[in-house]
Protein backbone atom coordinates (compact mmCIF):
# COMPACT_ATOMS: atom_id res chain seq x y z
CA UNK A 1 0.00 0.00 0.00
CA UNK A 2 1.22 3.85 -0.95
CA UNK A 3 1.50 6.10 1.38
CA UNK A 4 0.61 9.98 0.59
CA UNK A 5 0.71 12.48 2.59
CA UNK A 6 -2.63 14.95 2.36
CA UNK A 7 -1.32 18.67 3.25
CA UNK A 8 0.79 21.58 1.74
CA UNK A 9 3.00 22.40 3.88
CA UNK A 10 6.46 21.52 2.70
CA UNK A 11 7.67 21.25 6.87
CA UNK A 12 5.76 18.40 7.46
CA UNK A 13 6.23 16.69 3.95
CA UNK A 14 10.14 17.05 3.73
CA UNK A 15 10.24 15.70 7.71
CA UNK A 16 8.16 12.44 6.60
CA UNK A 17 9.80 12.03 3.43
CA UNK A 18 13.10 11.83 5.13
CA UNK A 19 11.56 8.43 6.80
CA UNK A 20 12.00 6.98 3.90
CA UNK A 21 7.82 5.79 4.23
CA UNK A 22 5.62 8.96 2.04
CA UNK A 23 5.22 7.90 -1.69
CA UNK A 24 3.45 10.65 -2.87
CA UNK A 25 1.40 13.88 -1.76
CA UNK A 26 -2.19 15.03 -2.22
CA UNK A 27 -2.77 19.09 -2.12
CA UNK A 28 -6.31 20.38 -2.63
CA UNK A 29 -7.39 24.03 -3.02
CA UNK A 30 -7.89 23.82 0.69
CA UNK A 31 -5.02 22.69 1.81
CA UNK A 32 -3.14 25.42 -0.47
CA UNK A 33 -5.27 27.99 1.33
CA UNK A 34 -4.41 26.89 4.55
CA UNK A 35 -0.27 26.73 3.29
CA UNK A 36 -0.41 30.71 2.71
CA UNK A 37 1.76 30.03 -0.19
CA UNK A 38 1.58 30.87 -4.02
CA UNK A 39 -0.14 27.94 -5.44
CA UNK A 40 2.02 26.77 -8.45
CA UNK A 41 5.71 27.97 -6.42
CA UNK A 42 4.24 25.33 -3.57
CA UNK A 43 3.79 22.87 -5.67
CA UNK A 44 6.91 23.25 -7.18
CA UNK A 45 8.58 23.07 -4.20
CA UNK A 46 6.81 20.11 -2.93
CA UNK A 47 7.71 18.31 -6.50
CA UNK A 48 11.00 18.56 -5.22
CA UNK A 49 10.95 17.20 -2.16
CA UNK A 50 9.28 14.05 -2.85
CA UNK A 51 10.14 11.26 -6.03
CA UNK A 52 6.58 10.27 -6.03
CA UNK A 53 3.13 11.89 -7.41
CA UNK A 54 2.25 15.38 -6.44
CA UNK A 55 -1.18 16.42 -7.15
CA UNK A 56 -2.42 19.68 -7.91
CA UNK A 57 -5.86 20.05 -8.40
CA UNK A 58 -7.47 22.32 -10.90
CA UNK A 59 -10.26 24.95 -10.34
CA UNK A 60 -11.23 25.61 -13.90
CA UNK A 61 -14.82 23.60 -14.14
CA UNK A 62 -15.24 23.22 -17.76
CA UNK A 63 -13.00 21.23 -19.92
CA UNK A 64 -11.03 23.86 -22.16
CA UNK A 65 -9.76 25.91 -19.24
CA UNK A 66 -9.49 22.80 -17.11
CA UNK A 67 -6.91 21.65 -20.15
CA UNK A 68 -5.44 25.39 -20.29
CA UNK A 69 -4.73 24.62 -16.19
CA UNK A 70 -3.33 21.68 -16.34
CA UNK A 71 -1.21 22.43 -19.22
CA UNK A 72 0.38 24.82 -16.78
CA UNK A 73 0.35 22.65 -13.81
CA UNK A 74 2.04 19.43 -15.27
CA UNK A 75 5.12 21.83 -16.93
CA UNK A 76 6.11 22.39 -13.01
CA UNK A 77 7.98 18.82 -12.59
CA UNK A 78 7.63 15.42 -14.26
CA UNK A 79 5.98 14.17 -10.96
CA UNK A 80 3.22 16.40 -10.93
CA UNK A 81 -0.65 14.45 -11.10
CA UNK A 82 -3.23 16.80 -12.13
CA UNK A 83 -6.22 16.31 -9.66
CA UNK A 84 -9.42 16.92 -11.87
CA UNK A 85 -13.17 16.98 -10.12
CA UNK A 86 -15.27 14.04 -11.16
CA UNK A 87 -17.46 15.83 -13.25
CA UNK A 88 -18.00 15.06 -16.98
CA UNK A 89 -15.68 17.57 -18.13
CA UNK A 90 -13.43 16.36 -15.74
CA UNK A 91 -13.89 13.06 -17.19
CA UNK A 92 -13.17 14.73 -20.44
CA UNK A 93 -10.59 16.00 -19.68
CA UNK A 94 -8.92 13.01 -17.78
CA UNK A 95 -9.30 11.22 -20.92
CA UNK A 96 -7.27 13.70 -23.03
CA UNK A 97 -4.43 14.57 -20.49
CA UNK A 98 -4.10 10.76 -19.37
CA UNK A 99 -3.59 9.78 -23.19
CA UNK A 100 -1.09 12.43 -23.60
CA UNK A 101 1.14 10.76 -20.90
CA UNK A 102 0.17 13.22 -18.28
CA UNK A 103 -0.64 11.56 -14.47
CA UNK A 104 -4.51 12.52 -13.05
CA UNK A 105 -6.33 12.14 -10.30
CA UNK A 106 -9.97 12.26 -9.98
CA UNK A 107 -11.05 13.10 -6.64
CA UNK A 108 -14.73 14.10 -4.88
CA UNK A 109 -15.51 10.96 -5.94
CA UNK A 110 -18.64 9.52 -3.86
CA UNK A 111 -20.22 6.89 -5.86
CA UNK A 112 -18.52 3.62 -7.19
CA UNK A 113 -20.56 4.45 -10.69
CA UNK A 114 -18.18 7.55 -10.67
CA UNK A 115 -15.28 5.53 -10.02
CA UNK A 116 -16.25 3.09 -12.78
CA UNK A 117 -16.15 6.38 -15.25
CA UNK A 118 -13.21 7.53 -13.85
CA UNK A 119 -11.57 3.97 -14.72
CA UNK A 120 -13.23 4.39 -18.22
CA UNK A 121 -11.99 7.40 -18.62
CA UNK A 122 -8.20 6.34 -18.10
CA UNK A 123 -7.41 8.01 -15.18
CA UNK A 124 -4.32 7.49 -12.91
CA UNK A 125 -5.72 7.24 -9.47
CA UNK A 126 -9.53 7.92 -8.14
CA UNK A 127 -9.96 9.15 -4.93
CA UNK A 128 -12.84 8.40 -2.47
CA UNK A 129 -13.49 10.30 -0.12
CA UNK A 130 -14.29 8.63 2.74
CA UNK A 131 -14.33 10.46 5.72
CA UNK A 132 -16.65 13.00 4.38
CA UNK A 133 -18.76 9.76 3.13
CA UNK A 134 -19.16 8.80 6.71
CA UNK A 135 -19.85 11.94 7.63
CA UNK A 136 -23.11 12.17 6.12
CA UNK A 137 -23.93 8.60 7.91
CA UNK A 138 -22.56 6.48 4.56
CA UNK A 139 -19.88 3.93 5.19
CA UNK A 140 -16.69 5.28 3.31
CA UNK A 141 -15.10 1.62 3.58
CA UNK A 142 -18.38 -0.02 1.91
CA UNK A 143 -17.37 2.37 -1.37
CA UNK A 144 -13.73 1.01 -1.35
CA UNK A 145 -14.92 -2.54 -0.75
CA UNK A 146 -17.40 -1.88 -4.09
CA UNK A 147 -15.01 -0.02 -5.77
CA UNK A 148 -12.05 -2.45 -5.14
CA UNK A 149 -14.53 -5.32 -6.54
CA UNK A 150 -15.38 -3.84 -10.06
CA UNK A 151 -12.11 -2.49 -10.90
CA UNK A 152 -10.72 -5.86 -10.09
CA UNK A 153 -13.88 -7.64 -12.40
CA UNK A 154 -12.59 -5.27 -14.99
CA UNK A 155 -8.93 -5.57 -14.69
CA UNK A 156 -8.94 -1.92 -14.84
CA UNK A 157 -5.26 -0.58 -13.70
CA UNK A 158 -6.97 3.03 -12.11
CA UNK A 159 -5.43 2.98 -8.66
CA UNK A 160 -8.07 3.39 -5.26
CA UNK A 161 -6.85 6.37 -3.67
CA UNK A 162 -8.77 6.52 -0.36
CA UNK A 163 -9.01 9.94 0.21
CA UNK A 164 -10.47 12.21 3.70
CA UNK A 165 -8.57 9.96 5.96
CA UNK A 166 -9.27 11.06 9.45
CA UNK A 167 -7.89 8.43 11.99
CA UNK A 168 -5.59 4.68 11.98
CA UNK A 169 -8.88 2.92 11.47
CA UNK A 170 -9.63 3.95 7.85
CA UNK A 171 -5.85 3.16 7.25
CA UNK A 172 -6.42 -0.37 8.93
CA UNK A 173 -9.96 -0.89 6.89
CA UNK A 174 -8.62 0.37 3.47
CA UNK A 175 -5.33 -1.94 3.42
CA UNK A 176 -7.50 -4.92 4.18
CA UNK A 177 -9.71 -4.11 1.50
CA UNK A 178 -6.72 -3.99 -0.89
CA UNK A 179 -6.85 -0.71 -1.39
CA UNK A 180 -3.23 0.52 -3.24
CA UNK A 181 -2.99 3.99 -2.06
CA UNK A 182 -3.92 6.26 0.90
CA UNK A 183 -3.40 9.78 1.43
CA UNK A 184 -4.02 11.24 5.32
CA UNK A 185 -2.91 14.37 7.15
CA UNK A 186 0.58 14.24 9.12
CA UNK A 187 -0.93 13.78 12.32
CA UNK A 188 -2.68 10.49 11.16
CA UNK A 189 0.60 9.38 9.31
CA UNK A 190 2.43 9.77 12.89
CA UNK A 191 -0.50 8.45 14.74
CA UNK A 192 0.16 5.38 12.82
CA UNK A 193 3.36 4.56 14.73
CA UNK A 194 2.06 5.25 17.67
CA UNK A 195 1.16 2.82 20.74
CA UNK A 196 0.85 3.19 24.01
CA UNK A 197 2.36 -0.55 24.83
CA UNK A 198 5.26 0.53 22.47
CA UNK A 199 5.94 3.83 25.05
CA UNK A 200 5.40 2.19 27.98
CA UNK A 201 7.68 -1.01 27.02
CA UNK A 202 10.31 1.12 25.78
CA UNK A 203 10.37 3.61 28.77
CA UNK A 204 10.61 0.61 31.13
CA UNK A 205 13.64 -1.26 28.86
CA UNK A 206 15.30 1.88 28.92
CA UNK A 207 15.17 2.55 32.96
CA UNK A 208 16.32 -1.39 33.43
CA UNK A 209 18.92 -0.92 31.05
CA UNK A 210 20.49 2.16 32.98
CA UNK A 211 20.76 0.33 36.12
CA UNK A 212 23.27 -1.92 34.39
CA UNK A 213 25.63 1.38 33.98
CA UNK A 214 26.85 0.00 30.49
CA UNK A 215 27.07 1.93 27.39
CA UNK A 216 27.00 0.59 23.84
CA UNK A 217 29.83 1.74 21.74
C1 LIG B 1 -7.74 14.21 -1.13
O1 LIG B 1 -7.03 14.27 -2.09
C2 LIG B 1 -8.29 15.36 -0.42
O2 LIG B 1 -7.34 16.39 -0.45
C3 LIG B 1 -8.55 15.09 1.04
O3 LIG B 1 -8.26 13.76 1.40
C4 LIG B 1 -9.82 15.63 1.56
O4 LIG B 1 -9.89 15.35 2.95
P1 LIG B 1 -10.90 16.09 3.94
O5 LIG B 1 -12.26 15.52 3.73
O6 LIG B 1 -10.38 15.78 5.30
O7 LIG B 1 -10.84 17.56 3.59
Amino acid sequence: MKFFVDTADVADIAELAATGLLDGVTTNPSLIHKSGRPFLAVVKEICGIVDGPVSAEVVATDYENMLREADIVRKLADNVCVKLPLTMDGLKACRKLTSEGTMVNVTLCFSATQALLAAKAGATFISPFVGRHDDVGFNGMDLIEDIRLIYDNYDFTTEILVASVRHPVHVLEAAKIGADVMTAPPAVMRALAKHPLTDRGLEQFLADWAKTGETIG
